[in-house]
C-alpha cells in the first residue's frame, strides 16, 4: 500500500519568512515541502521562483514538492532542478504528449522525479494514462490554482476514486497527491478515497499549534488503513 505522506504547503505561511515555515514543517515531522509555484499565467496569482527554492535547499534534507503552476514549463523545468526540487510536478492542461516526454526525458536525466497535476475540472487525457508509469505522483488540485485556504471541492471525489483503482489495476508505484482545502476534518474522507500524499496549506499553518497539526493529520489519515 502507498505509503501516508504530510506535505505541508509554505504558500500559506509568512512568505516573507520561508524559513521558519519550513523548520515548523520539519518540526512536525512532514515527508514533502510543497512548494507552490505560480507564475500569474497560469493561474491568477504570483508566488516565487527557483531563486526561493535555492534559499531554502541547504536548510533541510527534506523532499521539495514543487508544484509548477506555469504555464511554460518547458523553459524552466532546469532551473527548478537545479535549484534543489526532486519532485517537479507539471500541470496536464499546459502540455501535449511531445512535451510531456521532453519533459520527462530532461527530469529524469537528472535523476528527479516527475508529476502530472490536473484542475478540479480536468480528467486524465488518454496521452497521460498512457504515461502513467513514467510517474512519481499524480496531483488533483481540490481547489481551483492560485490561492491557499479555498474549500475543498469535493466533485473531485469520484475522478479521486477512479484514479485509485487505475493505479492498482495496473500496479503502479505512483502517489495519489491530494491539493487544496485539505484539514482535519475530511483527510480522512480523503484517504478513503484512495489519496495517499495530502498537502496542507491552512490546515497545517493557520492551526494555533502547526507542528501538532501534521501530526494530528497524519493519525486521522493512517487511521483510515488501521479500519478505523
Ligand atoms: C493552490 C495550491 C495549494 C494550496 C494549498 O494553488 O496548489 O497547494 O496552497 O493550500 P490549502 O491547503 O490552504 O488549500
Ligand atoms: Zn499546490
Amino acid at each position: 500500500m502507498r505509503p501516508i505522506k504530510i506535505a505541508p504547503s509554505i504558500l500559506a505561511y509568512d512568505l516573507g519568512n520561508l524559513k521558519e515555515g519550513l523548520d515548523i514543517a520539519s518540526r512536525g515531522g512532514a515527508d514533502q515541502l510543497h512548494l507552490d509555484v505560480i507564475d500569474g499565467r497560469f493561474a491568477p496569482n504570483i508566488t516565487f521562483g527557483p531563486g526561493t527554492v535555492k534559499a531554502l535547499r541547504p536548510r533541510t534534507k527534506m523532499k521539495f514538492d514543487t508544484h509548477l503552476m506555469i504555464a511554460e514549463p518547458r523553459t524552466y523545468v532546469e532551473r527548478f532542478i537545479e535549484a534543489g526540487s526532486d519532485l517537479l510536478t507539471v500541470h496536464a492542461e499546459v502540455l501535449d504528449p511531445a512535451l510531456f516526454d521532453v519533459l520527462h526525458s530532461v527530469i529524469r536525466s537528472r535523476g528527479k522525479e516527475m508529476g502530472l497535476a490536473l484542475k478540479p475540472e480536468t480528467q486524465l487525457p488518454m496521452w497521460a494514462e498512457e504515461r502513467l508509469d513514467k510517474l512519481s505522483a499524480l496531483l488533483l488540485l481540490t481547489v481551483n490554482p492560485g490561492f491557499s485556504g479555498q474549500t475543498m471541492d469535493v466533485t473531485v471525489f469520484p475522478k479521486l476514486e477512479k484514479l485509485s483503482r487505475l493505479v492498482a489495476e495496473k500496479g503502479l508505484d505512483l502517489d495519489l497527491e491530494v491539493d487544496g482545502g485539505i484539514d482535519e476534518q475530511n483527510v480522512s474522507e480523503v484517504a478513503r478515497r484512495g489519496g495517499n500524499v495530502f498537502v496542507a496549506g491552512a490546515g497545517v499553518y493557520s492551526r494555533p499549534d502547526p507542528v501538532k497539526a501534521i501530526g494530528e493529520l497524519s493519525r486521522r489519515a493512517l487511521a483510515v488503513r488501521g479500519g478505523s
